[in-house]
Protein backbone atom coordinates (compact mmCIF):
# COMPACT_ATOMS: atom_id res chain seq x y z
CA UNK A 1 0.00 0.00 0.00
CA UNK A 2 3.21 2.67 0.50
CA UNK A 3 3.95 2.97 -2.65
CA UNK A 4 7.58 4.67 -2.30
CA UNK A 5 9.46 6.97 -5.26
CA UNK A 6 13.63 5.81 -5.57
CA UNK A 7 14.96 8.93 -4.25
CA UNK A 8 18.34 7.69 -2.50
CA UNK A 9 19.82 11.42 -0.92
CA UNK A 10 15.92 12.22 -0.15
CA UNK A 11 15.83 9.00 2.11
CA UNK A 12 19.60 8.93 3.24
CA UNK A 13 18.31 12.33 4.93
CA UNK A 14 15.47 11.14 6.10
CA UNK A 15 16.79 7.66 7.83
CA UNK A 16 19.51 10.43 9.28
CA UNK A 17 16.62 12.71 10.50
CA UNK A 18 14.74 9.72 11.76
CA UNK A 19 17.84 8.20 13.71
CA UNK A 20 18.34 12.04 15.35
CA UNK A 21 14.61 11.91 16.18
CA UNK A 22 15.19 8.93 17.62
CA UNK A 23 18.19 9.84 19.33
CA UNK A 24 16.60 12.69 20.96
CA UNK A 25 13.40 10.57 21.88
CA UNK A 26 15.37 7.95 23.35
CA UNK A 27 17.88 10.72 24.87
CA UNK A 28 16.48 9.69 28.73
CA UNK A 29 14.12 7.09 29.79
CA UNK A 30 12.79 10.02 31.89
CA UNK A 31 12.05 11.73 28.53
CA UNK A 32 10.65 9.47 26.98
CA UNK A 33 8.03 8.83 29.74
CA UNK A 34 7.17 12.21 29.01
CA UNK A 35 6.12 12.25 25.84
CA UNK A 36 3.79 9.34 26.29
CA UNK A 37 2.11 10.26 29.74
CA UNK A 38 -1.30 11.64 29.76
CA UNK A 39 -1.36 15.34 29.13
CA UNK A 40 -2.75 17.67 31.65
CA UNK A 41 -4.86 20.15 29.40
CA UNK A 42 -5.64 23.41 32.00
CA UNK A 43 -1.35 23.56 31.81
CA UNK A 44 -1.40 23.11 28.10
CA UNK A 45 -3.55 25.86 28.23
CA UNK A 46 -1.76 28.01 29.71
CA UNK A 47 1.24 27.32 27.60
CA UNK A 48 -0.38 28.24 24.60
CA UNK A 49 -1.01 31.30 25.72
CA UNK A 50 2.28 32.47 23.39
CA UNK A 51 0.44 30.38 20.31
CA UNK A 52 -2.81 32.09 20.21
CA UNK A 53 -1.30 34.78 17.79
CA UNK A 54 -0.86 33.00 15.12
CA UNK A 55 -2.56 30.08 15.50
CA UNK A 56 -5.68 31.44 17.36
CA UNK A 57 -7.51 31.16 20.62
CA UNK A 58 -7.94 27.23 21.23
CA UNK A 59 -6.30 26.95 17.64
CA UNK A 60 -9.16 27.76 15.76
CA UNK A 61 -6.33 29.63 12.82
CA UNK A 62 -7.14 33.02 11.87
CA UNK A 63 -4.13 33.72 9.94
CA UNK A 64 -3.40 32.06 6.43
CA UNK A 65 -0.97 29.78 6.04
CA UNK A 66 -0.80 28.74 9.85
CA UNK A 67 -2.83 25.80 10.77
CA UNK A 68 -5.80 24.77 12.45
CA UNK A 69 -4.85 22.91 15.75
CA UNK A 70 -8.34 22.32 17.21
CA UNK A 71 -9.34 18.53 17.63
CA UNK A 72 -6.03 17.66 15.88
CA UNK A 73 -4.91 14.21 16.83
CA UNK A 74 -2.88 14.71 19.73
CA UNK A 75 -0.10 11.92 18.56
CA UNK A 76 0.68 13.88 15.42
CA UNK A 77 1.08 17.37 17.13
CA UNK A 78 3.24 15.88 19.88
CA UNK A 79 5.70 14.26 16.58
CA UNK A 80 5.16 17.45 14.82
CA UNK A 81 6.29 19.56 18.08
CA UNK A 82 9.43 17.69 18.97
CA UNK A 83 10.00 17.63 15.17
CA UNK A 84 9.98 21.43 15.05
CA UNK A 85 11.81 21.60 18.15
CA UNK A 86 14.17 19.78 17.82
CA UNK A 87 14.98 21.61 13.96
CA UNK A 88 13.72 18.15 11.57
CA UNK A 89 10.79 20.28 10.25
CA UNK A 90 11.88 23.92 9.57
CA UNK A 91 9.20 26.51 10.61
CA UNK A 92 11.38 29.65 11.07
CA UNK A 93 7.99 31.26 12.54
CA UNK A 94 8.05 28.94 15.38
CA UNK A 95 11.59 28.42 16.20
CA UNK A 96 11.75 30.66 19.16
CA UNK A 97 8.42 29.88 20.37
CA UNK A 98 9.67 26.22 21.01
CA UNK A 99 13.27 26.62 22.30
CA UNK A 100 12.92 26.15 25.77
CA UNK A 101 9.30 24.05 25.74
CA UNK A 102 10.49 20.68 27.73
CA UNK A 103 8.25 17.37 26.05
CA UNK A 104 5.89 17.26 29.51
CA UNK A 105 4.83 20.77 28.03
CA UNK A 106 4.45 20.38 24.75
CA UNK A 107 2.26 17.01 25.59
CA UNK A 108 0.17 19.31 27.29
CA UNK A 109 -0.21 21.57 24.91
CA UNK A 110 -1.04 18.92 22.20
CA UNK A 111 -3.49 17.69 24.79
CA UNK A 112 -5.43 20.88 25.02
CA UNK A 113 -5.33 21.71 21.17
CA UNK A 114 -6.49 17.91 20.83
CA UNK A 115 -9.30 18.74 22.20
CA UNK A 116 -10.03 21.93 21.85
CA UNK A 117 -13.84 22.57 19.57
CA UNK A 118 -12.99 22.25 16.29
CA UNK A 119 -11.83 24.95 13.47
CA UNK A 120 -14.80 25.02 10.39
CA UNK A 121 -14.10 26.36 6.76
CA UNK A 122 -16.66 28.90 6.34
CA UNK A 123 -19.55 27.01 4.19
CA UNK A 124 -18.12 28.07 0.41
CA UNK A 125 -18.44 24.49 -1.80
CA UNK A 126 -18.04 24.78 -5.27
CA UNK A 127 -19.55 21.80 -6.28
CA UNK A 128 -17.41 20.83 -9.37
CA UNK A 129 -13.96 21.60 -7.87
CA UNK A 130 -15.20 19.38 -5.02
CA UNK A 131 -16.14 16.59 -6.89
CA UNK A 132 -13.35 16.52 -8.98
CA UNK A 133 -11.34 16.59 -5.22
CA UNK A 134 -13.43 13.78 -4.32
CA UNK A 135 -12.63 11.67 -6.70
CA UNK A 136 -8.87 12.51 -7.05
CA UNK A 137 -8.81 11.46 -3.18
CA UNK A 138 -10.19 8.35 -3.66
CA UNK A 139 -8.28 7.81 -6.75
CA UNK A 140 -4.84 8.56 -4.86
CA UNK A 141 -6.05 6.19 -1.57
CA UNK A 142 -5.31 9.10 1.25
CA UNK A 143 -8.09 7.86 2.79
CA UNK A 144 -6.14 4.31 3.72
CA UNK A 145 -3.81 6.26 6.21
CA UNK A 146 -6.08 8.99 7.09
CA UNK A 147 -8.93 7.24 8.06
CA UNK A 148 -12.16 7.16 5.68
CA UNK A 149 -13.52 9.98 6.95
CA UNK A 150 -10.12 11.69 6.78
CA UNK A 151 -10.15 12.18 10.48
CA UNK A 152 -6.46 10.93 11.03
CA UNK A 153 -5.07 8.11 13.87
CA UNK A 154 -1.88 7.92 15.58
CA UNK A 155 0.52 10.16 14.10
CA UNK A 156 -1.12 10.70 10.85
CA UNK A 157 -3.29 14.25 10.36
CA UNK A 158 -6.95 14.97 10.79
CA UNK A 159 -7.26 16.82 7.23
CA UNK A 160 -10.89 17.54 8.37
CA UNK A 161 -11.24 20.68 10.24
CA UNK A 162 -8.35 22.55 8.72
CA UNK A 163 -7.90 25.52 6.49
CA UNK A 164 -8.26 24.89 2.40
CA UNK A 165 -4.91 27.04 2.03
CA UNK A 166 -2.70 25.41 4.63
CA UNK A 167 -4.06 22.31 3.23
CA UNK A 168 -2.83 23.02 -0.40
CA UNK A 169 0.64 24.75 0.93
CA UNK A 170 1.74 21.66 3.01
CA UNK A 171 0.65 19.31 0.21
CA UNK A 172 3.06 21.45 -2.58
CA UNK A 173 5.30 21.07 -0.11
CA UNK A 174 5.09 17.65 0.46
CA UNK A 175 5.15 16.63 -3.85
CA UNK A 176 8.13 19.75 -3.89
CA UNK A 177 10.07 18.04 -0.92
CA UNK A 178 10.64 20.98 1.38
CA UNK A 179 8.58 19.02 3.98
CA UNK A 180 8.66 15.23 5.01
CA UNK A 181 7.87 13.44 7.74
CA UNK A 182 9.40 10.77 9.33
CA UNK A 183 8.99 9.20 6.58
CA UNK A 184 8.64 9.82 2.89
CA UNK A 185 5.00 8.68 2.20
CA UNK A 186 3.63 11.94 1.35
CA UNK A 187 6.68 12.50 -0.62
CA UNK A 188 5.44 9.99 -3.07
CA UNK A 189 1.72 10.31 -2.84
CA UNK A 190 2.80 13.75 -3.75
CA UNK A 191 5.04 13.04 -6.80
CA UNK A 192 4.47 15.00 -9.50
CA UNK A 193 1.10 16.08 -8.87
CA UNK A 194 -0.44 19.15 -10.24
CA UNK A 195 -1.23 22.37 -8.78
CA UNK A 196 -4.66 22.01 -9.62
CA UNK A 197 -5.17 18.63 -8.45
CA UNK A 198 -3.96 20.02 -5.22
CA UNK A 199 -6.49 22.85 -4.92
CA UNK A 200 -9.11 20.75 -5.89
CA UNK A 201 -7.87 17.84 -2.93
CA UNK A 202 -7.59 20.68 -0.59
CA UNK A 203 -11.02 21.93 -1.50
CA UNK A 204 -12.53 18.84 -0.68
CA UNK A 205 -10.96 18.21 2.43
CA UNK A 206 -11.92 21.56 3.53
CA UNK A 207 -15.72 21.91 2.91
CA UNK A 208 -15.90 18.34 3.30
CA UNK A 209 -18.64 17.90 6.43
CA UNK A 210 -18.82 14.13 7.31
CA UNK A 211 -16.00 13.28 9.42
CA UNK A 212 -15.24 16.53 11.10
CA UNK A 213 -14.46 16.91 14.78
CA UNK A 214 -18.13 18.29 15.29
CA UNK A 215 -20.34 15.50 13.20
CA UNK A 216 -18.69 12.07 13.01
CA UNK A 217 -18.65 10.09 10.93
CA UNK A 218 -21.35 6.82 11.21
CA UNK A 219 -18.92 5.09 8.71
CA UNK A 220 -16.62 2.26 9.55
CA UNK A 221 -13.56 3.37 8.87
CA UNK A 222 -10.72 0.91 7.05
CA UNK A 223 -8.50 0.71 10.46
CA UNK A 224 -5.11 0.82 8.89
CA UNK A 225 -2.71 1.08 11.60
CA UNK A 226 0.81 2.73 10.76
CA UNK A 227 3.75 2.02 13.41
C1 LIG B 1 4.71 33.57 14.44
C2 LIG B 1 3.62 32.66 14.15
C3 LIG B 1 3.56 31.34 14.92
C4 LIG B 1 3.63 31.17 16.29
C5 LIG B 1 3.84 32.20 17.39
C6 LIG B 1 3.43 29.74 16.50
N1 LIG B 1 3.25 29.10 15.29
FE1 LIG B 1 2.91 27.11 15.03
N2 LIG B 1 2.98 27.35 13.00
C7 LIG B 1 3.09 28.56 12.36
C8 LIG B 1 3.10 28.34 10.91
C9 LIG B 1 3.19 29.42 9.83
C10 LIG B 1 2.99 26.92 10.73
C11 LIG B 1 2.93 26.17 9.41
C12 LIG B 1 4.31 25.90 8.91
C13 LIG B 1 4.28 25.14 7.60
O1 LIG B 1 3.64 25.61 6.66
O2 LIG B 1 4.87 24.04 7.57
C14 LIG B 1 2.92 26.35 12.08
C15 LIG B 1 2.78 24.98 12.32
C16 LIG B 1 2.51 24.43 13.56
C17 LIG B 1 2.20 23.05 13.82
C18 LIG B 1 2.08 21.95 12.77
C19 LIG B 1 0.63 21.64 12.54
C20 LIG B 1 0.36 20.79 11.36
O3 LIG B 1 -0.84 20.55 11.10
O4 LIG B 1 1.28 20.32 10.69
C21 LIG B 1 2.01 22.90 15.17
C22 LIG B 1 1.66 21.63 15.92
C23 LIG B 1 2.21 24.21 15.76
N3 LIG B 1 2.51 25.12 14.76
C24 LIG B 1 2.10 24.48 17.11
C25 LIG B 1 2.44 25.70 17.69
C26 LIG B 1 2.50 25.90 19.12
C27 LIG B 1 2.17 24.86 20.16
C28 LIG B 1 2.92 27.21 19.30
C29 LIG B 1 3.19 27.91 20.62
C30 LIG B 1 4.09 27.24 21.54
C31 LIG B 1 3.07 27.81 17.99
N4 LIG B 1 2.79 26.86 17.04
C32 LIG B 1 3.43 29.13 17.75
C33 LIG B 1 3.17 29.81 12.95
C34 LIG B 1 3.32 30.05 14.31
C1 LIG C 1 1.00 5.95 3.26
C2 LIG C 1 0.17 6.72 4.15
C3 LIG C 1 -0.37 8.04 3.63
C4 LIG C 1 -1.08 8.27 2.47
C5 LIG C 1 -1.48 7.29 1.39
C6 LIG C 1 -1.41 9.67 2.47
N1 LIG C 1 -0.91 10.29 3.60
FE1 LIG C 1 -0.99 12.27 4.04
N2 LIG C 1 0.18 11.97 5.67
C7 LIG C 1 0.66 10.75 6.09
C8 LIG C 1 1.54 10.93 7.22
C9 LIG C 1 2.28 9.86 7.99
C10 LIG C 1 1.58 12.33 7.45
C11 LIG C 1 2.42 13.09 8.47
C12 LIG C 1 3.72 13.41 7.76
C13 LIG C 1 4.59 14.42 8.44
O1 LIG C 1 5.01 14.16 9.58
O2 LIG C 1 4.86 15.47 7.83
C14 LIG C 1 0.71 12.95 6.45
C15 LIG C 1 0.50 14.33 6.35
C16 LIG C 1 -0.39 14.92 5.47
C17 LIG C 1 -0.72 16.34 5.44
C18 LIG C 1 -0.17 17.42 6.36
C19 LIG C 1 -1.26 17.88 7.32
C20 LIG C 1 -0.82 18.84 8.36
O3 LIG C 1 -1.65 19.16 9.22
O4 LIG C 1 0.32 19.31 8.36
C21 LIG C 1 -1.62 16.51 4.43
C22 LIG C 1 -2.29 17.81 4.00
C23 LIG C 1 -1.87 15.21 3.86
N3 LIG C 1 -1.11 14.26 4.50
C24 LIG C 1 -2.78 14.95 2.83
C25 LIG C 1 -2.85 13.75 2.14
C26 LIG C 1 -3.57 13.58 0.91
C27 LIG C 1 -4.41 14.66 0.25
C28 LIG C 1 -3.36 12.29 0.51
C29 LIG C 1 -3.81 11.64 -0.80
C30 LIG C 1 -3.47 12.39 -2.01
C31 LIG C 1 -2.52 11.64 1.52
N4 LIG C 1 -2.25 12.57 2.48
C32 LIG C 1 -2.12 10.32 1.47
C33 LIG C 1 0.37 9.51 5.54
C34 LIG C 1 -0.26 9.32 4.33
Amino acid sequence: MITRVGHAPRRLRRVFASVALAATLAASAASAQQIWRPGDPARGAALAATCAGCHGAHGAAPIPGAPALASQQPEFLKLQLVLMREGLRDVPAMTGTLKGLTDRDLVDIATYYAAARPFRSPPARDPALYARGETLSGAMGCNSCHMGDYSGQRQVPRLVNQREDYLAGALRAYRDDRRSGTDTSMNAVMYKAADSDIAAIAHYLAQRTEGTADAPSTKASPGVVLR
